[in-house]
């Protein structure tokens, strides 16, 4: 809750090339309720250094990224869109609830597990801590609401525990946030592999749909989509190719999954990967010429970096000042 109004915050990693999971599971909602809050959408640039990055494409993406919130429909001038690194109170809220923090939560994250795994020769401190960042991310906006896909509801809950544990020590200093999920789409997989979820790393290009895909790209990596042997359009776990494609269909279409069989009854697996192919283009299509339209717009872009620049900085110093008052630091004297 900021200025009495309910508060929302939700960011990004700019690595990678955004996939249709991340739009689905979180930009597509971010859109959808963005009216009812007072919202804060950042481009999470701290939190992607935890492994390396090349400066000049990080600079890029970050940029591209930004510019992608706004062509996927959030009006710039009513929500604030900016860069973490833009607002140093992200890194110094960081450090006072890393003080607030046991080595034991952090060791229980699965994604600090698993990214140790995939970078075993980069296991650095920023990686183990990055869940306090988030929740500083969080926390320092007084957020009531988050919309992520299912797998930040872990690094949710942590956030959750650090401000109540906090609250517990110094009275009410943080709204305790809630998790948005999605109806449909919260977890989308992959489409090689449904077992795992589609994702910005994957090294198969044929396992994702990536946000600037073109349409031919997108309708052939649906028609080889895995699915599975029943060839009926049927929403079970036994069948995790085609509910994954059921997900996708119904998250596009805003159907929901029983209308999607219901609509697809009686007819093959061609007919329907063709369906979801040609949804998913035509959704992406509008967003991608914006984007494209945007990109060239330079000084429209550097405006609007500069005025939530100060609007996030504002919020954020709120906070962080009540924090450091609370914990002890000596007042600033002016
Ligand atoms: P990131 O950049 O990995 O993903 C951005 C958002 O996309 C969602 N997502 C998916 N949803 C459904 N299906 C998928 N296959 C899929 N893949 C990704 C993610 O759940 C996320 O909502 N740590 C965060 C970024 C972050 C953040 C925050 C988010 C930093 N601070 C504060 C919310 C609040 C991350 O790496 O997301």
């Amino acid at each position: 809750m900021l200025d009495g109004k309910k508060t929302l915050f939700s960011g990004m990693q700019a690595t990678g090339t955004l996939t249709l999971g991340n739009y689905l599971g979180a930009l597509k909602n971010w859109v959808d309720i963005a009216d009812e809050y007072m919202t804060f959408y950042c481009v999470v640039d701290l939190h992607s250094i935890t492994v390396r990055q090349d400066p000049a494409v990080l600079r890029k993406r970050a940029r591209d990224l930004l510019t992608l919130y706004i062509a996927a429909g959030l009006d710039p001038e009513k929500n604030c869109i900016y860069y973490q690194s833009h607002v140093s109170g992200h890194a110094e809220l960081s450090w006072i609830l890393n003080c607030f923090t046991y080595m034991g939560e952090l060791n229980r994250m699965t994604q600090f597990k698993d990214k140790a795994a995939k970078h075993a020769d980069n296991i650095n401190a920023g990686l183990f801590t990055y869940p306090v960042l988030m929740a500083a991310d969080i926390l320092l906006f007084q957020s009531d609401v988050v919309p992520v896909g299912m797998d930040q509801m872990q690094h949710l809950e942590i956030t959750r525990d650090i401000a109540q544990r906090f609250n517990g020590i110094y009275g009410d200093v943080f709204t305790i946030p809630e998790a948005y999920l999605g109806k449909t789409g919260k977890k989308i997989m992959s489409l090689q592999d449904p077992a795992k979820k589609m994702s910005k790393s994957d090294e198969n290009p044929n396992a994702s749909i990536y946000l600037m895909d073109e349409p031919d790209a997108i309708i052939r990596k649906f028609k080889r989509a895995v699915t599975d042997s029943e060839a009926c359009v049927r929403y079970s776990e036994d069948q995790p190719g085609i509910k994954n494609l059921i997900d996708i269909y119904s998250s596009v279409t805003g159907k929901t999954p029983e209308e999607t069989e219901k609509e697809f009854d009686g007819k093959g697996y061609g007919e329907f990967k063709m369906a979801v192919g040609e949804s998913v283009a035509a959704l992406l299509k509008p967003v991608q010429d914006k984007f494209n339209e945007l990109s060239k717009e330079k000084s429209y872009i550097d405006g609007i970096i500069k005025a939530n620049d100060e609007k996030a900085n504002y919020y954020a110093l709120k906070t962080l000042r009540k924090v450091q008052k609370k914990v002890g630091f000596p007042e600033r004297i002016r």
